[in-house]
């Protein structure tokens, strides 16, 4: 990787399933990302040579070691185990101190050798519909490990505007915004840059991967494999777990059009963009083949209470949220 572009900014988007840093590069952004996931193995020294010279992020504790990021959920999966998570629902879990140490191993590893006076954005979630939500734990905590690992200046975007950000320059900034993630889908949208609304829903992936376990007894784990592996949204499926899925995957659809209808028609609080404006889907979730149609579809079927003039698949969805608070820190 030749960087010949001093790094000034990094964007970094902690999300429950994946954490990406982006910083600039000649051609755009370069990114990084490992899974927001740990598991414990039995402590051997073998394994830890052999986790060296992987160059897999991971910390002994007594008599087990604790493996880090994507190779966290091979490891899970070998052992018929679950992985284990930071994140619940797009916040730190202020239950589980030791997330915090985790979290920070892991941004430790990804943030390695950027230079600490770049300025760091990270994304934070909105609150639930119709929620105020308190973001305070989270947003400071997050701010307190970044300052741990000698980051002087810091700050937070929502996450849905840091993809309107990230993908609609085209229209000045003015449309809608959706990440489909793990624990959470966020929606926002903006005119001219300018935040008029923004809300999650807590059902993401994790739901549909715990959802479908309960119905096929398999671990949540194995689950979320097989999905992201060959699971679409085009044709039918006589399978049932497959078939789990799609029912699955239609509900977090509709509850995110729900919203978005709900939001639009709440009378004079609704936000007004005037004109039919795009709405780009990124994230994850919007990755098995037919899930974009599948979702133009069901805003469709809303009728005139959305005002989306077309939707728009994200160029890298797992790196949109990422590259859009890049865009936004570099133009703070
Ligand atoms: N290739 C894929 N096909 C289907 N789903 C995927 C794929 N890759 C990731 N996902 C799903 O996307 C979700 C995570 O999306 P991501 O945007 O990384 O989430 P978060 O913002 O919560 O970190 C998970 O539910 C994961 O299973
Ligand atoms: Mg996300």
């Amino acid at each position: 990787m030749s960087r010949t572009q001093p790094i000034t900014a990094i964007g970094l988007d902690v999300g429950t399933s994946r954490i990406v840093t982006a910083v600039p590069s000649p051609d755009g952004q370069t990114f990084q990302s490992q899974l927001n996931a740990f598991v414990a193995v039995p402590y051997l020294k073998l394994t830890e040579t052999s986790l060296q010279r992987g160059r897999v992020p991971h910390s002994v504790a007594g008599d087990q070691i604790i493996v880090y990021g994507d190779e966290s959920e091979r490891m899970a999966d070998l052992l018929g185990r679950e992985v284990r998570r930071p994140m619940t629902r797009g916040l730190l879990n202020s239950n589980e101190p030791e997330c915090m140490l985790q979290i920070q191993t892991m941004l430790g590893a990804l943030l390695d050798g950027t230079p600490r006076d770049a300025r760091l954005y990270f994304s934070v979630p909105a609150p639930a519909l119709g929620s105020e939500g308190d973001l305070t734990y989270h947003e400071a905590t997050m701010r307190q490990i970044l300052e741990k690992l000698g980051f002087r200046e810091t700050g937070s975007l929502n996450e849905g505007l840091a993809v309107i950000y990230a993908e609609l320059e085209d229209s000045n900034y003015t449309g809608i915004g959706v990440s489909f993630g793990g624990g959470l889908c966020n929606v926002a949208a903006a005119y001219m840059s300018v935040p008029v609304l923004s809300f999650s829903i807590p059902k993401g992936g994790d739901f549909i991967d715990q959802s479908a376990a309960n119905v096929t007894g398999e671990t949540v784990n194995r689950i979320r494999m097989l999905k992201e592996d060959s699971f679409h949204l085009n044709g039918h499926y006589s399978d049932k777990l497959m078939q789990a899925l799609t029912v699955y995957y239609d509900d977090m659809i509709q509850s995110v059009v729900d919203g978005l209808k709900s939001t639009f028609q709440s009378g004079r609080k609704a936000p007004k963009v005037g004109r039919s404006v795009p709405l780009v889907v990124s994230g994850g979730g919007v990755l098995p083949q037919g899930f974009r149609e599948r979702f133009q579809k069901a805003v469709e079927d809303a009728g005139s209470a959305i005002p989306v003039s077309e939707v728009r698949l994200a160029e890298s969805p797992l790196h949109t949220t990422a590259k859009g608070v890049l865009v936004y820190a570099l133009s703070e």
